[in-house]
């Protein structure tokens, strides 16, 4: 990978960069897109990558399809593909983490310990062996990318990091490779998810300013479907994660859900001034 990296920049070509953990979907195929426009060559990885896993978590269950996922990319000209094998990128005696303080401690990171420390690991190993100008993350992973965003500046990585839009089924679910793992049950009932948020941007205009009645008002929505387990639902600052307790300016809305053992997340922007 490095070498064709290498190759192309003494060609004196740009480099544009998805890394993904595969079971592609059009949000992937989207963040694509808009990488293939901010340079002459991109590259996207396909890694499910072990350390951003705890303990009960899904990575053996997590959806795996390299030769669907080469198909989907052959179509819309992508330059390379990267699938590092896990005992090269991890050999015996791996010993080294990435480590941020502040960002990490709210929203997944209450539940899922160790998760953005083992993300910005292998997104720092990516981002060395890739060595991309551009990468191109999707807001549906709002915190991964603010983290993200937070650790390319403190470590000096010279790569421009561009956020992209959430991308959504026509029915309004934030797609996800784990959405292949929810019955037509639970595929209904998810719907939950926008369903509250656009509640919470609909209090918002009627002038309910005050994000633990927001909160209350999407916890008692999402609680009122069969087979539904809260992990959190969050009103934040955007920049900081920090909880706000007045819509005084825009804020994230972010919540993440279990649907039987599949959990989801999604967000948005809530704006007083729509
Ligand atoms: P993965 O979940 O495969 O997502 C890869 C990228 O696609 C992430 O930037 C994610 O935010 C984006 N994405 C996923 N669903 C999206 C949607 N519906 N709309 C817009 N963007 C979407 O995120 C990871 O993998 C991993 O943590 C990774 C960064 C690859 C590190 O292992």
């Amino acid at each position: 990978m490095t070498h064709w990296s290498d190759c192309q920049r003494k060609k004196g070509l740009s480099l544009s960069f998805v890394p993904t953990m595969g079971f592609l979907h059009q949000g992937h195929l989207s963040l694509i897109k808009e990488g293939l426009g901010h340079a002459d060559k991109l590259v996207v990885s396909i890694f499910v990558n072990p350390t951003q896993f705890g303990p009960g978590e899904d990575f053996d269950t997590y959806p795996r399809d390299l030769e669907r996922d080469f198909n989907l990319l052959r179509t819309i000209g992508v330059d390379a593909v990267f699938t590092p094998d896990q005992s090269d990128f991890y050999p015996q005696g791996f010993d080294t983490f990435i480590n941020q303080e502040k960002l990490p401690q709210h929203l997944c990171g209450m539940s899922r310990t160790g998760h953005f420390k083992g993300m910005m690991t292998i997104v720092a190993k990516l981002f060395n062996v890739v060595n991309p100008d551009v990468a191109v993350f999707g807001e549906k992973d709002f915190q991964q990318l603010a983290i993200i965003r937070r650790m390319v500046k403190d470590l000096n990585f010279n790569i421009r990091i561009i956020g992209h839009p959430i991308v959504r089924e026509a029915d309004g679910l934030a797609m996800s490779s784990r959405n292949s793992r929810l019955t037509p049950d639970q595929r209904k009932t998810a719907l939950c998810l926008i369903s509250a948020l656009e509640k919470a941007q609909n209090s918002l205009q009627n002038k309910e300013y005050r994000a633990a009645v927001l909160i209350r008002e999407a916890e008692a929505f999402i609680c009122s479907h069969p087979d539904t387990g809260i992990d959190y639902i969050k009103i934040c600052d955007p920049d900081t994660l920090n909880d706000m307790t007045e819509i005084d300016r825009p804020a994230l809305m972010a919540m993440a859900v279990n649907f039987g053992a599949i959990r989801l997340i999604d967000n948005m922007l809530l704006n007083p001034n729509k």
